[in-house]
């Protein structure tokens, strides 16, 4: 979607880190933005701070793991600005902890948040963009640790759920072409970025049980500052600049290329075994 003077764009997690950026890089290129969080005030302070600079902004407190709250937020969006020409499925939790001591509720949380929150966002937007008969795009955020095995070792139950934002992407982009609907779909696969992310219990519901203290997570060597961290600025102009030339995979971070490559080759090898085992 080269077009993007004039248009509008919705973005979830739009309170803090790289939904922040993505907001305000957006309004800079004359959108319209709706943002949505859980956290009233940040996500109000932000679309706030947008609208002192001259930018239309309008912001929504909203649970991406209740679809209902995504309904409204359609509803607002589309009564007060009239259309959604760009998605973007932000808003992310992170849980650091071994896959032996995940417990059901850790799983619940981090799947309902970053896999659910992104399936109901689609669910809700996409039918109406689809009516709106225009160029469109996507774009869902799942991170490096969904393409390549990162090797930290508490992001088991995290990569997984950015290993299914991966492949719906995929899947809905190759959908969306075949059914010559014109709205392209991007999936954004990060390394760190420096954004409040390892301070995601902050937002964990009651009832789905809690994770480490933030003294915990702070000692934590995975919480350090890893080399080669972005701003969020710098991601979210990278995102636009893909939804501009619609790439499928927006990647920021090319100095991890070497992990996609040795998965690519325990993939390939694992085929010519079993090549070599039928022949
Ligand atoms: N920071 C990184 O290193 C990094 C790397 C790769 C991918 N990502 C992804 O980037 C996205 C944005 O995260 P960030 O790094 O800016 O972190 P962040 O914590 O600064 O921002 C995430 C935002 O999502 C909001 N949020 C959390 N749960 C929500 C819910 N249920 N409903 C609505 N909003 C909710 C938070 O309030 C927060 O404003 C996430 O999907 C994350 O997984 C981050």
């Amino acid at each position: 979607m080269q077009q993007l003077e004039g248009r509008v764009a919705v973005v979830t997690g739009g309170g803090s880190g790289i939904g922040a950026a993505l907001a305000r890089v957006c309004g800079a290129a004359g959108m319209r933005v709706a943002l949505a969080d859980v956290e009233a005030d940040a996500v109000e302070g932000v679309a706030a701070s947008m609208r002192d600079v001259g930018m239309q902004a309008l912001s929504a407190v909203v649970d991406v793991r209740r679809r209902e709250d995504l309904e409204r937020l359609a509803e607002r969006t589309y009564a007060e600005f009239g259309a959604c020409d760009l998605l973007c499925n932000n808003a992310g939790v992170m849980l650091n902890r071994p896959l032996l001591e995940t417990s059901a509720e850790d799983w619940e949380w981090t799947l309902s948040v970053n896999l659910w929150g992104v399936i109901h966002g689609l669910g809700v937007f996409l039918p109406r963009m689809k009516e709106q008969r225009r160029e469109g795009h996507v774009v869902n955020v799942a991170s490096i640790a969904g393409i390549t095995n990162i090797g930290a070792l508490g992001l088991g139950a995290y990569s997984t759920s950015k290993a299914a934002v991966v492949m719906l992407s995929e899947f809905l982009r190759t959908e969306l072409e075949t059914g010559g609907i014109p709205i392209g779909v991007s999936v954004v696969c990060p390394g760190a970025v420096a954004t409040r992310i390892a301070e995601s219990e902050r937002n964990r519901p009651e009832g789905l049980g809690s994770g480490p203290t933030a003294a915990q997570a702070a000692a934590d060597p995975n919480s350090a500052q890893v080399p080669g961290t972005q701003t969020p600025i710098e991601v979210a102009e990278a995102i636009l600049e893909g939804v501009r030339e619609n790439h499928a995979f927006i990647l920021t971070h090319p100095e991890m290329k070497g992990g996609a490559e040795a998965r690519s080759r325990r993939l390939l090898g694992a085929f010519d075994e079993a090549a070599a085992k039928s022949s």
